[in-house]
């Protein structure tokens, strides 16, 4: 029998106690047992006293009850937050469990100090969850393609806000209403400005280009944050008039020795995998110099395919508790400013403007939009500079 501690009984808190439950035969076989549940919730911690629930037995308000237990050998941390989680994760770790989240927030801030903290005292630190909810990415980014260089990822990483951007365009949506909706689904933060404003999609652009990069990646480091809400009807009508379709992306890219980073609303051509992608779904294209683009497909949020992530992350922290090679912090410069960041661009304006600028395409209302072949951004701007833009995105 593993005993194991889940801190937080939220969404995804719930989903992991669910699919321990539920799958239980299945998990035994796997772990190498005869159907006998093997993984026994020994603790939960949360505020709530869950009376009349078979959570009532376990539920304490002391983490030090948790980790002071020789006999719990994995922490789930689902708190969300930074604080205090990061705590928390560190003081499992330091006392020889391992632990393993689906908190973004703490794996972007605080990765780099959490697998050295696993190393150190030969546990691990496992964040599958933290990346695209139930889709297995991270575990191929840092197993199956370790043998490449990874040149380019790019991919739609916030369910909410595709969620939001899918109805409003097929069904003509409110904003507010689809945010709702996201929310009672269990799909939006606790703040869901992290969704509409692009910082979850930040947290997890930065969590992958630090595994393919080989660097921690703070998102302060990062060339530009840009969320949804600065999308108008009429750039959704002239891209799909142009052939793409509006999406919100994080993209990272290898440029020579340093790397290109971003979350901002893209113009991604219709028919490929990432524009088809709708709903709560996420889709992430990875490049590598041998294998060449993969792409990683399904629901990014939600509490049983985020749990199902967890879960797994949980029964590999009991095979085989090796701990992830550490990464440090990338040094200043590493990631390009946005002036000096290679892009397309796609501009609406109603002035008038030169074939030379790029692909030009009239609108119904006399505006046009242009799209730019890729170049820095700072010269893109300088080309642009005599003209009035009403609008501006990019071009995967
Ligand atoms: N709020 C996040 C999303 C949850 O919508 O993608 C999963 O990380």
């Amino acid at each position: 029998m593993f005993n194991i501690a889940i801190l937080g009984m939220g969404v995804v808190g719930g989903g992991v106690y669910e699919v321990i439950k539920n799958n239980a035969s299945a998990i035994s076989h796997k772990l190498g047992g005869n159907g006998e549940p093997l993984i026994n919730v020994a603790h939960v911690l949360d505020l709530r006293s869950f009376e009349g629930h078979d959570l009532e037995k376990v539920v304490t308000k002391d983490f030090d009850k948790i980790v002071n237990d020789p006999t719990v050998s994995v922490v789930v941390e689902t708190m969300g937050g930074a604080q205090p989680a990061f705590d928390f994760s560190l003081k499992a770790l330091e006392s020889g469990k391992s632990v393993v989240t689906s908190n973004k927030e703490v794996v972007a801030k605080y990765g780099d100090v959490l697998l050295e903290a696993a190393k150190k005292n030969n546990v691990c630190y496992l964040y599958e969850a933290s990346v695209g909810g139930g889709i297995p990415v991270i575990a191929p980014l840092i197993n199956c393609l370790t043998a490449n260089k990874v040149t380019k990822i790019a991919g739609i990483l916030n369910g909410t806000t595709n969620y939001i951007l899918t109805k409003m365009l097929y069904e003509g949506a409110a904003f507010e209403d689809v945010l709702k909706d996201a929310q009672a689904k269990g799909y939006a933060e606790k703040d869901p400005t992290a969704d509409v404003e692009g910082f979850d999609a930040l947290r997890k652009i930065c969590i992958l280009a630090g595994i393919a990069f080989g660097k921690h990646i703070p998102t302060e480091a990062a060339a530009l944050r840009r969320g949804i809400t600065g999308i108008d009807s009429a750039d959704i009508a002239a891209a799909a008039k142009a052939g793409y379709a509006v999406k919100l992306l994080g993209v990272a890219e290898q440029v020579g020795d340093k790397a290109s980073i971003m979350v901002a609303p893209h113009l991604v051509k219709q028919g490929t995998q990432i524009a088809s992608t709708v709903d709560v779904f996420n889709a992430v294209s990875v490049t590598g110099n041998m294998v060449d683009e993969l792409v990683f497909y399904g629901r990014g949020a939600g509490s049983l395919p985020t749990a199902s992530a967890v879960v797994s992350d949980i029964i590999q922290a009991i095979r085989c508790p090796v701990a992830e090679t550490p990464r440090k912090c990338c040094e200043e410069g590493f990631v390009l400013p946005l002036e000096e960041t290679p892009v397309k661009l796609y501009v609406r304006t109603a002035s008038a403007v030169s074939a030379e600028l790029g692909t030009v395409i009239d609108l119904e209302n006399g505006e046009k939009a242009v799209i730019t072949e890729k170049a820095p951004y700072g010269e893109l701007k300088k080309k642009l500079a005599g003209i009035e833009i009403k609008a501006e995105h990019f071009v995967l």
